[in-house]
């Protein structure tokens, strides 16, 4: 079987969806991961327009509780034996904490935690391809370390302002740690600041005035890219084996993003990995120990 199949989260809106569609056009098998069924099937028809051969599927899930990101770790693995990328866009924006029912803050699980959990679980399959690509869209090096583990570990939220930063540093603190655990393999990990781009993220943002959320919006909408435009990244990293370099940050039109140090930081890198193993211990799997 020489078909490419990718997994795009977030792939049923924003800029997700754009690169489902992008991929999907230029041939891969597209599962796509997000809550709402009907943006769902509008993708599955976008991809379908394209290119109506191929089975492309959408898995309903809610990433920010962790038993549902493990059960669509299962159904992916369930639907194929080989993973040639997983692009990870699946995020929110937040001005307040909030706590799921597994007792997590809901904007560190489903912006970093979900993400940690899904990759140490589909890692043997990405690991089956010629050239499996991760690719992380979060905000590459635009944010500085206000992680506070000790407070994630103990169950206290990041301060409002926080909130969203912590869980996207976590993401850049990820990217070059799973790249130095993955070199000299046949996989590499990518991380992508996609720009301002004109989506629902700030309509969505749960916590933040509705004042604030409308200025946000407007400003995106001005001086924002479209979609399409900021897809182009994560496609190309995800799809175009001579696009890219192990734990490389990229920004909109593939520039390379200098890794700050405090995202190269090895103590900070390796401290982050072992909370993740901690508070993520009840769903990861034996099959989970790839990079571990
Ligand atoms: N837009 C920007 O200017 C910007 C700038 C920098 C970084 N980013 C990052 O880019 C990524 C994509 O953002 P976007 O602008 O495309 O946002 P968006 O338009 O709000 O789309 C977010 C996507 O995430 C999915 N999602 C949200 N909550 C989910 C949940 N609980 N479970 C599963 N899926 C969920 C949504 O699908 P459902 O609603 O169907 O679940 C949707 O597909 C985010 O990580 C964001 O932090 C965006």
């Amino acid at each position: 079987m020489n078909e490419r199949t990718t997994l795009v989260t977030g792939g049923t809106g924003g800029i997700g969806a754009a690169v489902a569609v992008r991929l999907g056009a230029g041939g891969d098998r597209l599962l796509i991961a997000g809550r709402d069924q009907a943006r769902g099937a509008r993708v599955l028809r976008d991809l379908a327009g394209a290119n109506p051969r191929v089975d492309h599927a959408h898995v309903p899930v809610d990433l920010s509780l962790m038993a549902d990101t493990a059960r669509l770790a299962d159904e992916v693995a369930s639907r194929t034996s080989r993973l040639d990328a997983v692009v990870l866009c699946a995020g929110v924006f937040a001005g307040a904490a909030e706590w799921t029912s597994e007792g997590l803050e809901r904007t560190f699980a489903l912006n970093y935690l979900s993400r940690f959990l899904l990759l140490s679980r589909l890692l043997p399959l990405v690991a089956a391809a010629p050239s499996g690509r991760v690719v992380l869209v979060a905000n590459a090096g635009k944010y500085g370390d206000s992680l506070d583990l000790d407070a994630v570990l103990e169950g206290r939220a990041h301060p409002r302002r926080h909130l969203a930063a912590a869980s996207q540093f976590a993401n850049d603190l990820l990217a070059v740690e799973l790249a130095a655990r993955l070199a000299g393999t046949s996989v590499e990990v990518t991380c992508v600041f996609p720009g301002v781009v004109r989506t629902d993220v700030f309509r969505n943002a749960r916590g933040v005035p509705a004042p604030l959320r409308w200025v946000a919006r407007g400003v995106a909408r001005l001086v924002g890219s479209e979609v399409e435009t900021a897809a182009e990244t994560p496609a190309r990293l995800a799809q175009d084996p001579t696009v890219g370099s192990n734990g490389g940050f990229y920004g909109p039109g593939l520039r390379p993003i200098e890794v700050p140090r405090r995202a190269a930081d090895p103590g900070r890198r390796q401290e982050l990995w072992e909370v993740s193993r901690v508070l993520l211990r009840p769903w990861l799997s034996a099959s989970a120990e790839v990079a571990s």
